[in-house]
């Protein structure tokens, strides 16, 4: 089995498990995602695609605000893109993976933000993830990331790991060149942003 088919067929089994009560209870653990969309409504985009937009309540949250932006995903779970489309039936959800999915093709055309929002732990291949969304930006793009952080890598390690997760480093992120990190309380969780 190559890593995409093995990467597909984990979050797939999971993801049948669990869609049905994902948005109420990571409402209790994804921390920091309404900041981040706040943030990103604030800046002038009409393009956004969002890698592992999972359910797409983030792209949904877009959407009534931004009613006139193109908004698209990539997904590499079959059952989660089935559930996006359903929620977002205005996004264009691509079965893709972050790592060396064609994310231009996802709108037609290099979006001008890309969101990351508590996917990037999940990688298989964090870097390739990064240089790939960063690569797919159109000029003056941005690439914001909020993931789990120092707090969250300690206190519920055991956790994460039984779900494939690993907290997002800093040194990760400076090594990529983000040009601003923050952490929320306690550095439970990570919000960055790179430039295209
Ligand atoms: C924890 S969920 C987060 C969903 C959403 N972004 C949110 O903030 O609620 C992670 C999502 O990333 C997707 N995912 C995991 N690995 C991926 C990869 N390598 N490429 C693309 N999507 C991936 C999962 O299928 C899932 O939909």
């Amino acid at each position: 089995m190559t890593w995409e088919a093995d990467h597909r067929a984990f979050l797939d089994r999971y993801y049948r498990a669990t869609h049905r009560v994902y948005d109420v209870s990571r409402k209790y653990f994804l921390f920091g995602r309404d900041g981040v969309l706040d943030r990103l409504l604030a800046g002038d985009w009409a393009t956004l695609v969002e890698i592992g937009p999972g359910t797409g309540r983030n792209l949904a949250r877009l959407h009534r605000r931004r009613p006139d932006a193109a908004l698209g995903g990539l997904e590499a779970s079959d059952v989660m893109r089935a559930h996006a489309a359903r929620r977002c039936p205005w996004a264009r959800i691509s079965p893709g993976f972050a790592e060396d999915g064609d994310i231009g093709a996802v709108l037609g055309v290099p979006p001008q933000r890309i969101l990351m929002s508590y996917c990037l732990s999940m990688f298989v291949d964090k870097d390739r993830a990064i240089d790939n969304a960063r690569r797919h930006l159109a000029p003056g793009g941005e690439l914001w990331v909020v993931d789990f952080s120092d707090l969250a890598a300690r206190a519920m390690r055991p956790f994460l790991s039984a779900f494939h997760v690993e907290a997002v480093p800093d040194d990760l992120l400076h090594r990529h060149g983000a040009t601003h990190v923050e952490h929320g309380p306690l550095r439970y969780y990570v919000v960055a942003r790179f430039p295209a």
